[in-house]
């Protein structure tokens, strides 16, 4: 892994890559983000060495670099999830780049359903927390000090200052933003009435197919991370309608202008 990330990290570098402020992954929907980067250089993932490839319809797969205000980002347009049949080695590997690459922190944003009572569809969600249910771990097996060490603390996984900044940008953009716990299941089937409210009664508010293995692995070297959700769909008893990847999409499109701008404004001062 070790080798990999180097290597990874010497060709981005040659291909103009430096040290990015921020690292940045969109998720589901959220790739109209990409808009708000003043892109400099846009590579596909099957161009670079080790990179896995996003399987995934609306998950375009490209690294970018660009700026955002005077900001150095990084982005992944397009993630990699667990139920695609990747390793969770290898679905956090861009993560472990990134830091390597000199990113410091790293913002998250991901597609899911809401099982609080208070949400609707199209809010945003500030994660303050989360669940692995996921039954896998990317920290499993021999662990090299080198990323990290063995035993990694996880009492902040959701930088409170940066969630600090965000809820500011978000009062004076006057753009209402919820906070909440997110759990992490394997997918890729949505969640059935009853499991939706097993994610409540662990003490989640939504729930998703991603993002929990990214932030351990950036936990695990240190990194400060930013979660933003929009929920796409209610897991609520008595309000559960059909989901499908097309309606989840289309619910995080719509709400993608508020985050884009929430985003872009945190980036621009934190
Ligand atoms: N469950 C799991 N993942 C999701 C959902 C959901 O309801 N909505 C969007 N991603």
């Amino acid at each position: 892994m070790w080798n990999k990330v180097q290597e990874t990290v010497s060709y981005l570098q040659q291909k103009g890559f430096s040290k990015p402020d921020f690292g940045i992954i969109l998720g589901s929907g959220l790739g109209g983000l990409v808009d708000d980067i003043t892109v400099e250089l846009s590579i596909p993932y099957d161009e670079i060495p080790n990179f896995p490839v996003s399987t995934v319809k609306g998950h375009s797969g490209n690294l970018i670099l660009g700026t955002i205000a005077d900001k150095k980002v990084i982005a992944l347009q397009g993630r990699f999830h667990y139920y695609e049949g990747w390793s969770l080695q290898e679905v956090t590997f861009p993560v472990r780049v990134f830091k390597f690459l000199g990113a410091e922190k790293l913002i998250v944003s991901n597609a899911c359903g809401g099982v609080n009572p208070q949400f609707k569809v199209g809010d945003v969600m500030i994660i303050t927390d989360h669940i692995n249910m996921i039954p896998d771990h990317p920290l499993r097996g021999e662990n090299d000090e080198r990323f990290g060490s063995r035993f990694v603390d996880m009492h902040e996984p959701y930088s409170l200052k940066m969630i600090t900044k965000f809820k500011e940008i978000a009062k004076q953009q006057n753009i209402a933003v919820q906070q909440g716990i997110y759990l992490s299941l394997s997918g890729p089937t949505f969640e059935t009435p009853a499991e939706y409210k097993m994610v409540k009664l662990m003490g989640a508010d939504a729930v998703g197919m991603s993002t929990v293995p990214e932030v351990i692995v950036a936990k695990h070297m240190g990194m400060h991370c930013l979660g933003i959700s929009v929920i796409t769909d209610l897991g609520i008893e008595g309000m559960i309608e059909e989901v499908s990847h097309e309606a989840v999409q289309i619910a995080a499109k719509a709400t993608g202008k508020r985050i884009s701008l929430l985003v872009q404004q945190f980036v621009a001062e934190y």
